[in-house]
């Protein structure tokens, strides 16, 4: 998949700012605050519908402005051409004029939601905020995997969304029951809607960071130039290695519900099943979180983007779109150019940077933008 052209009106920090993408990479260079990470949100805001480093839309829209709005033309290979395009509005104007905040297009023609939206691209971002898929909570590898499974398998975001709605449902009856107002008998048939979208989400899961970790693994190698291995291993209350029947999964996670039920009742919420799931890294046998030097969380965390583009290349039949954000940076010579080199030739790369480095500059087809105070050229 290929980005051609951007169109940026009031968003973020940009009044208007029209971008072409002609070559395969395309490198964005400027000093800090002057709207390089702004220019990938964009992307991913289309692709994803929703910005990858906020959940508040408004924020997108340029300061001052009612309306702000992102264009992008893409080429695909398998599908065709396709445009996307995303208006926002201030909440208060939206509401004042009868309108959502929110508008999506594909195109050209106005669509309901980011179910109409979300598969048309695919996207890959490295964020430096990922380190903290290294160093940080489970939930936000929870929340990694949910969006990577979910560009490549759309259903599994329906698995989520049922999970949550009865995790929740079954939460207020657990608080009910507690204060002496709600009925036991309620219980089972949460439990067992639980358990039913439950395993459909471990299981998703589990595939998922089995195919991750041998490709991460590989990529790793070679980002390291063999010094060092990643491993990667899903981490569930519910799972245990080779299970890989949803009918088994779900009968574990069954038991174990009806097995903590006082407990739940006790806390008042449910403490089994894979909301509470993780998946653990270690790097040469250590575990990266405690023992992982900066370059080599970074490292690792790139070699996990990486394969997240290389698994969705496989399952759609199509490379997504990598937008690194300042990735290269902390990280020496060697690797920086092997990251590169890794992305392969049918990868768009879309790359921030403060200064072009050495391993940028090897690169002789990519196509560089300066950016300064939200100009772009
Ligand atoms: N809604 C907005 N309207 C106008 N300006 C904004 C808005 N949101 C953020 N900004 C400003 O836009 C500028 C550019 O932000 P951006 O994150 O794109 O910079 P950057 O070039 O990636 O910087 P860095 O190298 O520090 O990561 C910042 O000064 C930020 O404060
Ligand atoms: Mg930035």
């Amino acid at each position: 998949m290929q980005l051609i052209s951007l169109a940026l009106d009031n968003f973020r920090v940009y009044a208007q700012a029209r971008l072409t993408f002609p070559a395969q990479t395309t490198v964005i260079v400027g000093d800090n605050a002057q709207g390089k990470t702004s220019v990938l949100e964009a992307v991913c805001a289309l692709a994803r519908t929703k910005s990858h480093r906020t959940n508040r839309d408004e924020e997108l829209i340029r300061w001052g402005a009612e309306q702000g709005t992102a264009a992008g033309e893409f080429r695909r290979s398998a599908r065709g051409p396709v445009s996307l395009r995303m208006v926002l509005t201030a909440p208060e104007t939206a509401q004042f004029l009868g309108q959502p905040a929110k508008q999506l297009a594909v195109n050209d023609q106005p669509v309901k939601g980011p179910r109409d939206v979300i598969g048309e691209i695919a996207v890959v971002v490295f964020s430096p905020d990922d380190l903290a898929l290294a160093k940080g909570e489970p939930s936000l590898r929870r929340r990694f995997l949910n969006v990577a499974i979910g560009g490549i398998q759309p259903a599994h975001l329906s698995d989520i969304q049922q999970y949550t709605r009865a995790m929740r449902q079954r939460g207020e009856l657990l608080s009910l029951i507690a204060e002496g107002q709600g009925s036991r008998e309620q219980l089972p048939s949460w439990d067992q809607q639980l358990a039913r979208h439950g395993a459909q989400v471990v299981l998703s899961r589990a595939r998922y960071v089995a195919q991750l970790a041998a490709v991460a693994g590989r990529i790793h190698r070679d980002l390291t130039d063999g010094a060092e291995t990643l491993e990667i291993a899903y981490k569930s209350n519910v799972w245990r290695e080779g299970a890989d029947q949803a009918s088994a999964i779900e009968g574990v996670l069954l038991e174990k519900l009806e097995a903590r039920r006082s407990q739940d009742l006790a806390l008042r919420r449910t403490m089994t099943g894979p909301h509470r799931d993780d998946f653990a890294l270690q790097v040469g046998g250590n575990e990266l979180r405690r023992f992982g030097s900066q370059g080599q969380q970074r490292t690792a965390v790139l070699a996990m983007r990486l394969a997240e583009a290389e698994v969705a290349r496989e399952r759609l039949g199509e490379t997504p779109i990598v937008l690194l954000d300042d990735c290269l940076s902390e990280l020496d010579e060697g690797r920086a150019g092997r990251v590169l080199e890794q992305a392969g030739d049918a990868t768009q790369l879309i790359i921030t940077t403060t200064h072009l480095s050495e391993a940028l500059r090897g690169r002789g087809d990519a196509a560089v933008y300066r950016v300064h105070d939200g100009q772009i050229a």
